[in-house]
C-alpha cells in the first residue's frame, strides 16, 4: 500500500495546483452575487458560447432575458434550454442578424416598443476570421457583424437606457485588438489583399474606440459602456480557424489547452461581473481583460480615432439622418430614429487618464 502513497500525492498535488493556477489563469467565477430581478437584459449571439452562459447566468439571477440571434431554431432551442435549467420564464428568442441593418433596426423596433426597459445590453455575437465576405449592406463580415451592427443597435437603443438607467453596455472586444489597425482609407477591405486576421482585430480595436467614445457622450447620463476581453474560452468561435480539426492541438497542446483555455460559464463571468457588480456603479470608458480593468492598446486610447471612427460610423449605418431630414429609403430610416437624436455631437474632449 505504502508504495502507492508517493505516486499519489505527487499526482494530487500535480492536480491541484494545475487547478489553481487554472483559476488564476482563467480569472474565476464573477465574486458578486447581485440578483437582478426587474431587470432586463438584452444579449446579441446568445444561442451559443459565452452569451448562452451569460444569458443562463443572468437568467438564474431572476432578470428578464432577451436573446438576439440569426438563427432562430438555435435560438428558441437554447432559451428553452435555459427557461427549464434556471426556471426562470422570462427569456425569450428573437431575431437580430448583425449583418443587416434592417434587421438589427426591426430588433431595436420591437425592444423599444415592447420592452417597459432596458438595463443591461450585452453586445456578445462575434465572426473571427472568417473568409472574405460582406454584410447585405456591403461592409467587411468582421468589421459589420463585430462592431458597426453593434455600434448601430447600441444606438438604437440609447433611448430606452437612458430611460433605464442606471443601466449598463458592455461590450466584447478581445486582447486581439492590441495588434489592431483602424484603415480609415478602406475600412471594408475592398481595395486592398484581404487579411482576415487583420481584419478581426481591426473589428475589435473598432469596440475599444467606441466604447471610450460613448462612454464620453453618455457622461452623467446614468448609463455606462465597458469593454472587456473574457480570456481564452472553448466555443465555436474558432469554426474558420482550423484548430478545432488540428490533431496537433487536440493532442500535443491539450495540456497547455487545459490550463489556458476556460469553459464558457467561466468565459461568461466576465460579461456577469461588469453587468452586476455593484462596485462598478458609475465606472464608464474602460476596459477589462477578464475581470481586472486594464489599459487598453496605445491605438485605443486616441481620442482622435476614437471621434472619426464615431463620425465615419454614423455614416455608414445611416444614423445622421433624422426623420425630418430623411433622404435613405423606408427600410433603412424607421420611428426608432428619434431615440438617436439624443447622442451629443462630436466635440473635443478631455483627454481620459483613468485608463
Ligand atoms: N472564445 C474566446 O476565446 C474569445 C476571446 C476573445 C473574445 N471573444 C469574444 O467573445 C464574444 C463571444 O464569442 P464566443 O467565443 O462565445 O463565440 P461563438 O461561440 O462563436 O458565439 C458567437 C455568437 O455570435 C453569433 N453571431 C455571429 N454572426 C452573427 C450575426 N451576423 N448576427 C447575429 N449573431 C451572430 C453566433 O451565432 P451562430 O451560432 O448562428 O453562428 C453566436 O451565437 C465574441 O465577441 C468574441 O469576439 C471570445
Amino acid at each position: 500500500m505504502s508504495r502507492y502513497v508517493l505516486p499519489v500525492s505527487v499526482f494530487g498535488t500535480v492536480f491541484g495546483c494545475a487547478v489553481l493556477l487554472k483559476n488564476h489563469l482563467t480569472g474565476g467565477s464573477c465574486p458578486s452575487k447581485t440578483k437582478i430581478h426587474g431587470k432586463t437584459v438584452v444579449i446579441t449571439g446568445a444561442n451559443t458560447g459565452i452569451g448562452k452562459e451569460t444569458a443562463r447566468e443572468l437568467a438564474r439571477r431572476g432578470g428578464r432575458i432577451i436573446m438576439g440571434c440569426r438563427d432562430m431554431k438555435k435560438c428558441e432551442e437554447a432559451a428553452y434550454e435555459i427557461r427549464g435549467s434556471t426556471l426562470n420564464p422570462h427569456v425569450y428568442a428573437r431575431h437580430v442578424d448583425l449583418a443587416s441593418i434592417k434587421s438589427i433596426r426591426r430588433f431595436a423596433e420591437k425592444i423599444i416598443q415592447d420592452e417597459e426597459r432596458v438595463d443591461v445590453l450585452i453586445n456578445n455575437a462575434a465572426v473571427m476570421r472568417c473568409p472574405p465576405g460582406k454584410t447585405e449592406d456591403g461592409f467587411d463580415m468582421q468589421f459589420g457583424v463585430n462592431y458597426l451592427g453593434h455600434f448601430l443597435l447600441t444606438n438604437l437603443l440609447l433611448g430606452k437606457l437612458r430611460d433605464s438607467a442606471p443601466s449598463r453596455v458592455i461590450n466584447l472586444s478581445s486582447l486581439a485588438h492590441v495588434v489592431g489597425e483602424i484603415d480609415f482609407e478602406d475600412l471594408n477591405w475592398d481595395r486592398k489583399k484581404f487579411d482576415t486576421k487583420k481584419a478581426y482585430c481591426q473589428s475589435k480595436l473598432a469596440i475599444v474606440l467606441f466604447t471610450r467614445e460613448l462612454a464620453r457622450r453618455l457622461e452623467g447620463t446614468g448609463v455606462t459602456v465597458n469593454a472587456l476581453h473574457p480570456g481564452v474560452v472553448a466555443t465555436d468561435l474558432g469554426r474558420h480557424t482550423g484548430m478545432h480539426q488540428s490533431q496537433f492541438s487536440s493532442t500535443v497542446l491539450s495540456p497547455v489547452f487545459y490550463l489556458l483555455i476556460k469553459s464558457p460559464e467561466l468565459g461568461a463571468q466576465p460579461s456577469v461581473y461588469l453587468a452586476v457588480a455593484e462596485e462598478l456603479a458609475g465606472v464608464s470608458g474602460r476596459y477589462y481583460d477578464v475581470m481586472k480593468e486594464k489599459e487598453p492598446a496605445p491605438q485605443a486610447l486616441d481620442q482622435e480615432e476614437a471621434v472619426k471612427l464615431w463620425d465615419i460610423s454614423t455614416s455608414l449605418v445611416g444614423l445622421e439622418t433624422t426623420a425630418s431630414e430623411q433622404t435613405s429609403s423606408p427600410e433603412t430610416v424607421t420611428q426608432v430614429l428619434p431615440e438617436q437624436i439624443q447622442i451629443r455631437p462630436s466635440e473635443p474632449a478631455p483627454a481620459v487618464t483613468s485608463m
